[in-house]
C-alpha cells in the first residue's frame, strides 16, 4: 500500500517550495506515494500542513517533509 500524503490543494499551491518537495518525493518513489489533495483540511492556520499516513503535522518545512517521507520509506 502506498504511503499517503494528504494535503490541502490551496495551501500547498500557496507554498511553491512545499509543493515542489511533494512532487519531488512522488517522483523519487513512483507508485509508493499517493498524494491526496483536499480542498481544505481545516488547518488553514497551520499551512503548510500534511498528514503522513494517519499522522498530522503542522507548519511543515519542505526539508522536514522530505526527512519524514524518507524515514517512512526506510521503515517499509
Ligand atoms: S484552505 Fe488550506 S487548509 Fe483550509
Amino acid at each position: 500500500m502506498p504511503l499517503q500524503l494528504t494535503l490541502c490543494r490551496l495551501c500547498a499551491r500557496s507554498r511553491p517550495d512545499f509543493l515542489q518537495m511533494v512532487n519531488q518525493l512522488a517522483a523519487e518513489y513512483p507508485g509508493k506515494i499517493e498524494i491526496i489533495e483536499l480542498d481544505c483540511m481545516a488547518a488553514c492556520d497551520d499551512a503548510p500542513s500534511v498528514m503522513v499516513a494517519t499522522k498530522y503535522y503542522a507548519h511543515v518545512a519542505p526539508q522536514q517533509l522530505s526527512a519524514m517521507v524518507h524515514e517512512k520509506m526506510e521503515e517499509e
